[in-house]
């Protein structure tokens, strides 16, 4: 079994909808709620010996809800991103993002660029923030970038390996997840993380995403630590 803490745990935070829907509340306000949660959970989770924390916050999906919640979450991004650059001093978070940037506001890009740059010496969780993100999506910039590199003679058709590929994408040099976690009973991956899941457990609970705690979180990580991981071998004598 593995016994070990999962070193990268990715968290399909779904559920803030619902959550403000079944209080009679807006929708943003759900959103709100939720980046809360995560903002508690980071804090718990300081020291249990997660390396990496990959949420996913907005997928490319997404554009599609009504204008209102999009522009909410930009919002709600664009305030949290301000508020992790000025507690920067006392934070021990890693931050930095994955997925396409290049259509945000110029303001959101720059302070994310800004926050990766003053955190990146930070001694605690890696936290890789999920912005306009889709795995498919993700895989498809990695083959242009590669496609012009075999163009431009930098590598040869032959060299492709599935190291390289990865190099290429988002996550390069970030373990896969051993671990994701999808709230609010919903039982699919909706475009997160793919290729990095190829080997990945999952974990679903039916808690809405404002409400998962730091114990729901444990409860996970326990259920992980039970599981056989036998990476299509036979873990003979296990
Ligand atoms: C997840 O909550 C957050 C985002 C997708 C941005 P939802 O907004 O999907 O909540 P539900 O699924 O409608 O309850
Ligand atoms: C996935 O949740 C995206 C995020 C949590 C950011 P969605 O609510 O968008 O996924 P679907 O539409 O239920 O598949
Ligand atoms: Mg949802």
């Amino acid at each position: 079994m593995a016994k070990e803490i999962p070193k990268h745990i990715g968290i399909i935070m779904d559920g803030n909808g619902r959550w403000a829907k079944k209080r009679f509340l807006p929708r943003i306000l759900g959103h709100r709620r939720g980046a809360e949660a995560l903002d508690r959970l980071l804090k718990a989770a300081d020291g249990m010996g997660i390396e990496h924390i990959t949420v996913y916050a907005f997928s490319t999906e997404n554009w599609k809800r009504a204008e209102d919640e999009v522009s909410g979450l930009m919002n709600l991004m664009r305030e949290y991103i301000q508020d992790y650059i000025r507690d920067n001093e006392t934070s021990r978070l890693k931050i930095d993002s994955i997925g396409d940037l290049s259509v945000l506001d110029e303001d959101i890009q720059q302070n994310i660029k800004l926050l990766k740059e003053i955190s990146k010496d930070k001694p605690g969780i890696n936290l890789h923030i999920a912005i306009n993100y889709g795995g498919r999506d993700e895989i498809k910039r990695a083959f242009k970038t590669m496609a012009n590199a075999i163009k431009s003679g930098e590598i040869a058709p032959d060299e492709i390996s599935e190291e390289l590929i990865a190099s290429y994408l988002d996550t390069a040099g970030v373990p896969d997840p051993e671990l994701i976690i999808r709230t609010s009973g919903e039982y699919r991956l909706s475009n997160f993380l793919p290729w990095q899941s190829a080997y990945s457990e999952f974990y679903f609970t039916d808690k809405l995403w404002p409400d998962f705690t730091i114990d729901d979180l444990k409860d996970a990580i326990a259920s992980y630590q039970n599981r056989d991981r036998r990476f299509g071998g036979r873990n003979e004598g296990k």
